[in-house]
């Protein structure tokens, strides 16, 4: 069983058509990349998944369980939070909360429901995952004192502490100086090679190309073609995805 099924999923802003019926499935364990123009759709399908925006129609279904119809969508604000538990998001704008450390970045949502004797744990937790994402040495500082890579690396902890089942990334390279791209790619490749359930959206073809085990070109609302991700990104078999690779690859 996979461990997220989309099926269908119609978005609408006002009379515009985003999303036009979107279907995929992802294995546990694997990565998609999904890439296309701007203006495609790609941020609305995250933004969807992770439950920020209501689809109209169509479902999602996280390990066998539906999270989503869009014939009955949830509003209880208490369900939507545990339903936004499977998804972690990383966003293009780290979106960290200056007023606090790196640590305390890590930490804060964890602890809001914590008992007592699992605050330890999630402190710990909080700094192997830091450790893990090059950060060991910063992890009191304040994000103004931090470099967007390293912001974002904090932003990717933060994602993983909640242990979500599904990893969602939106261009978590794209607000990055080129030469701090690197850093963030690595530790993205990193996750993967530990099979970390993933689905990025990027700008970064060969980083799509081999981080992911599926790829989808994503072109107007639509998925006009998905695949292997090195099939996809080599050898596109739509005109549409071509041009749009021959537009992006130098
Ligand atoms: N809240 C909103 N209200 C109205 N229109 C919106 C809203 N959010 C997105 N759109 C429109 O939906 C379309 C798809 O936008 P989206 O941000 O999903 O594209 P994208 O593929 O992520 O593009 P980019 O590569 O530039 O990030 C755009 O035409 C956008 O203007
Ligand atoms: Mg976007």
């Amino acid at each position: 069983m996979p461990i997220l099924e989309v099926k269908n999923l119609k978005k609408k802003f006002d009379k515009n058509q985003i999303l036009k019926g979107i279907s995929f499935d992802l294995e546990e364990g694997q990565a998609i990349s999904i890439i296309g123009s701007s203006g495609s759709g790609k941020t609305t399908l995250l933004r969807c998944l992770n439950f920020l925006e209501t689809a109209d129609e169509g479902t999602i279904t996280v390990r066998g369980e539906q999270l989503f119809d869009g014939k009955n969508p949830v509003t209880d604000p208490d369900l939507l939070r545990k339903m936004r538990l499977h998804f972690g998001l990383v966003f293009q704008q780290f979106n960290l909360f200056p007023q606090y450390t790196a640590l305390e970045n890590v930490t804060l949502a964890p602890l809001i429901n914590a008992e007592a004797n699992e605050k330890a744990g999630i402190i710990e937790n909080a700094k192997d995952l830091l450790d893990q994402m090059g950060l060991s040495d910063r992890m009191d500082n304040y994000p103004h004192q931090l470099s967007g890579g390293q912001q974002q690396r904090v932003a990717i902890a933060r994602a993983l502490a909640l242990k979500p089942d599904i990893l969602c990334f939106d261009e978590p390279t794209s607000a990055l100086d080129p030469e701090l791209t690197g850093e963030v790619l690595r530790v993205i490749r990193n996750l993967a090679e530990k099979n970390t359930t993933m689905i990025i959206v990027t700008h970064e073809m060969a980083f799509a190309r081999d981080v992911a085990d599926k790829a989808i070109f994503m072109d107007d609302g639509a998925i006009l073609e998905m695949g292997p991700a090195d099939e996809l990104i080599n050898n596109p078999k739509e005109e549409r995805t071509r041009q749009f690779l021959s537009g992006v690859i130098k």
